[in-house]
């Protein structure tokens, strides 16, 4: 019984945060690697009907899957103590530390996502649905839709190369051989800096910033979902490299 005392509501927090980042990051893989590519063969008017009854249900869970993830994640940092009794959550000390500088990334780019799916994703996926929906009921074609499925688009891209770094830094927190000691202050400032670097680079380049919002150059990342894949696999291994270089 001890165990359900102790750890009843951490755990709980645990398994509830597992099971919507399945459903939130489940789902945006299925929207890359399947929706995007069947809906850009399917006729206008069944693909107007797939995203009025197909897509708009599965954006549904899609972000309110990301609504709860971010909230049992904040949760368990909450409910974590560090060895002197206190919250990780309100505890400089353990986000100095290696676990702590592990979760703190995977927490940056898990927010920006989070960001991208409230604030870039739906907002233009809501235009992208009342097209459909309007057009459907007879009604003119919104000129305004298709860059709002560019956009949002190039964000759910980019949130699919996150996704793969985010998950090398929630699993590997608990799991990395911790049997170095704490990186000094000037490592953890050279780490840092790599890494908000590269991480706003690629957000600037998912925004438009950099390359726009037409494909070719530096979107050749999101051109095709292998493209995507490919940068998502590079940039975990990177950010693995300058974790255990930098760091440990
Ligand atoms: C802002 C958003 C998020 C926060 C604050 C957060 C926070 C956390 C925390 C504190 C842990 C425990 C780390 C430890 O072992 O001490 C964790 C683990 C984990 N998180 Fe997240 N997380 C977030 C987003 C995500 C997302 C989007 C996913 C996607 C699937 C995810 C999947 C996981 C997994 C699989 C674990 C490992 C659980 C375990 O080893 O027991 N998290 N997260």
């Amino acid at each position: 019984m001890e165990i359900f005392k102790e750890y009843g509501i951490e755990f709980f927090a645990r398994y509830a945060h597992v099971i919507s980042g399945i459903t939130w990051i489940g789902l945006l893989y299925y929207f890359n690697f399947v929706q995007v590519p069947a809906f850009a063969e399917m006729e206008a008017a069944a693909r107007n009907n797939a995203i009025d009854k197909l897509a708009s249900r599965a954006l549904w869970w899609f972000r309110w899957g990301a609504v709860a993830t971010v909230v049992t994640g904040l949760l368990i940092l909450g409910l974590q103590r560090t060895a002197d009794g206190s919250s990780q959550l309100s505890s400089m000390d353990y986000f100095k530390s290696l676990p702590g500088i592990s979760i703190a990334t995977g927490v940056l780019l898990a927010l920006t996502m989070f960001v991208n799916v409230w604030g870039i994703i739906w907002r233009n996926q809501k235009i992208v649905i009342a097209n459909a929906r309007n057009v459907q009921a007879g009604g003119e074609a919104d000129p305004a839709a298709a860059e709002a499925g560019r956009r949002a688009l190039l964000a759910s891209r980019q949130n699919t190369i996150f996704s793969l770094p985010m998950l090398v830094f929630m699993v590997g927190t608990s799991h990395f051989p911790y049997d170095v000691p704490n990186a000094t202050g000037s490592h953890r400032a050279i780490y840092w800096l790599i890494m908000l670097v590269v991480w706003i680079l690629f957000e600037l380049n998912a925004l438009g910033v950099i390359g726009g919002l037409k494909p070719g150059g530096t979107n050749i990342i999101y051109d095709t979902h292998k493209n995507t894949l490919i940068t998502g696999f590079a940039y975990a291994a990177l950010v693995i490299i300058i974790y255990a270089v930098v760091l440990a």
